[in-house]
């Protein structure tokens, strides 16, 4: 059973362990170890997620067995992709269960939390970028609603990626 809440300041060292984690595991085979890394090294550490944890366009949900990370999920307000195209957008910038959570129901639970909370905020659209070869997320955020809208490149390292942008209206 995992229960679900919104991250503190002080949850910053562990969800960087987690989003480093997860983000590796993901992605590693099939993109380069360099890219990888030097992604990882931009992304991820104690005071780049601790900043996040404070921003005030940023809301940060995990969900928890007990007190180890099964998932978590970030909120972000600003621009949307011109493709997005809906009312007052919001974007769902990560979303990452572990390896022993997924297919078990986590992701649904957290992507309806998400989703209401980014309602709570005003938002009546919800956006997303995902890997144009990542076939398994892309089925989900389908399951969850989401819709192929179009495309927009992503940087991995200094690998030119493509990734599809998805949309749902709240
Ligand atoms: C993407 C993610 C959140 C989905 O959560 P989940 O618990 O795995 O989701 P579910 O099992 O409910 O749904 C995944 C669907 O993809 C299907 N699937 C599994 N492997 C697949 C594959 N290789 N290709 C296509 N579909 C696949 C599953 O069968 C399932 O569909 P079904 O319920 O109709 O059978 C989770 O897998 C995850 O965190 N992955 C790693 C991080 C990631 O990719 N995050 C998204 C970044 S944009």
């Amino acid at each position: 059973m995992t229960t679900i809440r919104r991250a503190i300041p002080d949850d910053a060292a562990s969800l960087a362990a987690f989003g480093a984690r997860t983000f590796r595991e993901t992605f590693e085979v099939d993109n380069s170890p360099d890219d990888v890394a030097l992604y990882l090294e931009t992304t991820y550490a104690p005071a780049l997620q601790s900043a996040e944890l404070r921003h005030p366009g940023i809301v940060t949900l995990l969900a928890e067995d007990g007190r180890r990370l099964a998932a978590y999920a970030q909120l972000r307000e600003g621009p949307a992709p011109e493709c997005v195209g809906g009312p007052a957008p919001i974007e769902i910038w990560r979303f990452y269960v572990d390896r022993d959570w997924q297919g078990r129901g986590v992701a649904h639970a957290l992507m309806l939390e998400t989703l209401e909370a980014g309602i709570a905020r005003g938002a009546r659209t919800a956006w997303l970028s995902v890997w144009e070869r990542n076939l398994r997320a892309q089925a989900f955020y389908r399951k969850c609603g989401f819709e192929d809208r179009g495309a927009r490149e992503f940087i991995l390292g200094r690998d030119r990626q493509t990734d599809r942008v998805m949309v749902r209206l709240l």
